[in-house]
């Protein structure tokens, strides 16, 4: 296939999808790159990610927090804890916090994230013109009064994943019951667009039973849902899962790193002005893979900021290496790589591409969707 013949119809998705030629594939990425620049520049921009707490009431079959893994040792951040993370976010100047955890609803839980996003508002950083940090929250599934309280709060993202945009997909790697309902997801997804929310969704990429034509239809999805930002990745086995246990079939790793790559670059090409974020499950299938991703279309990084003891038990999927990220990418950006040699933040290893401008750097900034701006 020729980069001349794509299109993007859902058969033209398909056929990119499915071309294994590595030519194409790396046309498409340059083009998806391309067509970045042209539209939001050259600039990446940072969310240090905190991962609040393993805990959830859910019991997603993927996923190695869910509820029903004995094996997995529950943790939740104290708020100072939080709060030190999110400091450690202003003063490497990364303009915004993630706040992502386990699904939860009970009210102690509601208050404390309220309580938080207004102290993370409150906190002196080093962004550009003193701006408080942008906070994006990752909460699950909520009532309505809850996204109204937290956005009142202060927090002005959501990221909510559809997980797969095919609800037939969606009940194979779900349990079947009322907390699991697809329709309820796509209801939140609603809820948090009509209230005012960046809201941003997503789905995993090389699931067992997931087709090319259910890829194609997760980013027509995106499009028809008109997401200001997309969170997506290739999905990766947790071993103490029901769907690892299956033995269902996956592609292999080299397969969904190529795929989590290309899908960035077709939902570039598809929505040229929105956020797209370079995921942390593209690092756990090549070291660099982050950084490919960023070439491949994506323009957000999220380094994560968790304390090191609780950020190994957030184990949604095995980690092959612990991702350390670069305490200090200002350093690093200076060139000075010998401060980084375990580091496997992108700003350390892809000096390259940084000296030669193929990616800048936005930091202290929010770097909110140009997509949402432009409503
Ligand atoms: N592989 C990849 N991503 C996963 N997630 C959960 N489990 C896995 C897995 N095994 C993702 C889901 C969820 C996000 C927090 O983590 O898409 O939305
Ligand atoms: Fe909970 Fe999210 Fe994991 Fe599902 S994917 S079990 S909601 S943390």
């Amino acid at each position: 296939m020729n980069l001349s013949d794509l299109t993007l119809d859902r058969d033209g998705l398909i056929a990119a999808i499915e071309c294994t030629d590595p030519a194409f594939n790396e046309a498409l990425r340059q083009e998806a790159y391309r067509v970045k620049v042209e539209h939001i520049g050259t600039n990446v921009y940072l969310r240090g990610l905190i991962e609040i707490s393993n805990i959830c009431a859910k019991n997603c079959l993927y996923c190695g927090i869910r509820s029903g893994n004995t094996a997995c040792q529950r943790y939740e951040l104290s708020e100072e804890e939080v709060l030190a993370s999110a400091k450690r976010a202003a003063l490497q100047r990364y303009g915004s916090v993630v706040i992502q955890g386990g699904e939860r609803t009970d009210s102690a839980f509601i208050k404390k994230i309220t309580r938080l996003v207004k102290a993370i508002k409150a906190l002196e950083t080093k962004s550009d013109g003193g701006r408080p940090l942008g906070i994006t929250l990752s909460l699950g599934e909520q009532p309505r009064e809850v996204y109204q309280e937290w956005f009142d709060a202060g927090a002005h993202r959501y990221l909510l994943r559809i997980e797969s945009s095919n609800p037939d997909l969606y009940r194979k790697i779900h349990p079947q019951d009322a907390r699991h309902s697809y329709d309820r997801r796509i209801q939140a997804l609603q809820d948090l667009k009509e209230m005012g929310w960046q809201a941003g969704t997503g789905a995993m990429i090389g699931l067992p039973y997931q087709t090319a034509g259910d890829m194609a239809d997760d980013l027509l999805f995106y499009k028809q849902f008109d997401a200001p930002m997309i969170g997506m990745g290739p999905y990766n086995p947790n071993d103490e899962t029901p769907l690892t246990l299956s033995g269902a079939a996956y592609p292999p790793d080299d397969v969904r790193l190529q795929l989590g790559l290309k899908m960035i670059a077709l939902l570039r090409l598809l929505m040229p002005d929105i956020n797209i974020a370079s995921a942390t499950a593209l690092e756990v299938l090549h070291p660099r893979g982050r950084e490919l991703g960023i070439l491949a279309g994506a323009n957000i990084i999220m380094p994560n900021v968790t304390p090191e003891e609780q950020m190994v038990k957030y184990n949604l999927y095995d980690r092959k290496t612990l991702l350390r990220d670069c305490p200090n990418p200002d350093e690093a950006h200076k060139g000075e790589n010998h401060i980084c040699k375990n580091c496997v933040f992108p700003f350390c290893t892809l000096g390259d591409n940084l000296k030669n401008g193929k990616i800048t750097v936005g930091f202290g900034q929010w770097g909110d969707s140009k997509h949402f701006q432009s409503h």
